[in-house]
């Protein structure tokens, strides 16, 4: 006998396993509009409290990818290797590495998505280029991975709208640091996009839905279960997520910063280096180009990669990709030009000391106050505004350094924002090591 909507939520309230014939139905009516939002929320709910077990996360995914239609790869020549992050704050490596990847061999058919929570999303990112088209017809999203190595688009409403679905409920219902509902979210995803390869970048700390290392590692442990059982080689990178990756936080703000790094210059505009950043995107091409047998081991693809990132092959191959999706690659060349927030404001160090604290999230939460990220499901974004940091951890500041540079538009109540983000920060006495970048490079 099939259970009623109210019978399956019930069910997996009170912690018992669901048959997979439930888990399908509910799914399945779910998209159809037969289940209605506030009954998807309250099932997302009873699974965020309850879990589910390996085999009920396998079946969820199968049915997420079933819920619409799988991508047909099959005439992309080459190894089709895919990254996909858990969600960060300033989280822009594939903004990077996926031209990267492809300028050194590898077919990236890239699905991204938009902010979840207080994380950034690749898609809101590139969408503040004007005129980039992130939803492509299949023939075309082929064609430009064919032509280009690499495209990044949005999920259609045909591939995995379950998961299209679920995700902007989670991303307003408080439901997102859920094991068997990010493992299903991405790996439906990228089942139904047809890669053969996906490396995972499973973020921890302040800033990330993992806040422990075991809980990333739990992550880890289950996506490759799962996507074993869905036959392709999924690797992860548990990567450090206590204070934002690079400088910048905000969608223009953080494509800006990555152009600094594919056009090949050290230093950004306030002569910063954005180490973590570049580490992080090499280290984990590295893992893709092993995948992808483009070479022998890691050590010889992270070679590859700092010779791609050097000699303006990855700059040219974003420049095709944007260009490919429609973007106007005329706001590339100099994009500090074309920031468009109203207010510029610096915010000054008031003592000296050393950084022992960004929180993350609370620094993601603020950019939603910026007009920067969501509160609302489909809510439009104000790209141009953000934060751009000139201090890391363990960084030494005096009295009058500039902390951050906030960009905002004139709606923001910018004192507000300013004591919010002082107390994300903080400067103390004792000096405190910055935490290690990459806190596992394989999870076996
Ligand atoms: N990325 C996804 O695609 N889904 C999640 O649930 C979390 C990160």
């Amino acid at each position: 006998m099939i259970l009623s909507a109210p019978q399956i939520i019930q069910k997996k309230r009170d912690e018992i396993p669901l048959s997979a014939e439930e888990i399908r139905s509910f799914v399945m009516g779910s998209i159809k509009g037969d289940i209605p939002d506030y009954q998807t929320s309250a099932f997302l709910m009873a699974t965020f409290f309850s879990g589910m077990s390996l085999d009920e996360t396998t079946t969820l995914t199968k049915a997420m990818v079933e819920s619409g239609e799988r991508l047909d790869l099959s005439h992309i020549k080459g190894p089709k290797v895919d990254k996909h992050s858990t969600g960060g704050v300033g989280d822009k490596v594939s903004l990077i590495i996926a031209p990267l990847a492809a300028a050194c061999g590898l077919k990236v058919p890239m699905m991204a998505g938009r902010g979840l929570g207080h994380t950034g999303g690749t898609i809101d990112k590139l969408e503040s280029i004007p005129g980039y088209r992130a939803l492509l017809e299949k023939e075309e999203f082929i064609r430009i991975v064919n032509d280009v190595g690499c495209a990044i688009i949005s999920q259609s409403e045909k591939v995995a709208p379950a998961d299209r679905k679920f995700y902007a409920l989670r991303d307003v219902t408080a439901t997102i640091e859920c094991v068997p509902l990010i493992t299903s979210s991405i790996l439906s995803k990228k089942i139904a996009e047809g890669a053969e390869g996906l490396v995972m970048d499973i973020k921890v700390g302040s800033g990330a839905f993992m806040k422990r290392k075991t809980e990333a590692v739990t992550l880890a442990k289950t996506l490759r279960a799962v996507a074993k059982k869905a036959g392709f080689e999924l690797r992860s990178t548990i990567s450090n997520m206590d204070q934002p990756l690079g400088y910048a936080v905000g969608n223009a703000l953080e494509v800006y910063e990555c152009i600094e790094i594919m056009k090949g210059e050290d230093l950004n505009p306030y002569g910063l280096a954005s180490l973590d950043l570049k580490e992080l995107t090499i280290h984990l091409c590295a893992q893709m180009l092993e995948i992808g047998k483009v070479v022998k081991n890691v050590a010889e693809g992270r070679k590859l990669a700092i010779a791609k990132l050097k000699d303006g092959t990855t700059w040219k191959k974003f420049k095709e990709l944007v260009a490919a999706q429609g973007g106007d690659i005329t706001t590339l060349e100099e994009p500090w030009r074309y920031m468009k927030a109203d207010r510029v404001i610096e915010i000054k160090a008031k003592k000296r000391g050393y950084v022992t604290e960004m929180h993350s999230e609370s620094i993601g939460r603020l950019l939603t106050v910026l007009g920067g990220g969501r509160n609302k499901v489909g809510e439009q974004l104000d790209h141009s505004t953000g934060f751009f940091f000139h201090r890391k951890l363990g960084s030494m500041v005096k009295p009058e350094d500039t902390l951050v540079t906030i960009f905002a538009n004139s709606k923001t109540d910018l004192a507000q924002v300013e004591e919010e983000l002082r107390n994300c920060i903080k400067i103390s006495t004792a000096k405190k090591t910055a935490p290690k970048l990459i806190v596992e490079a394989n999870v076996k």
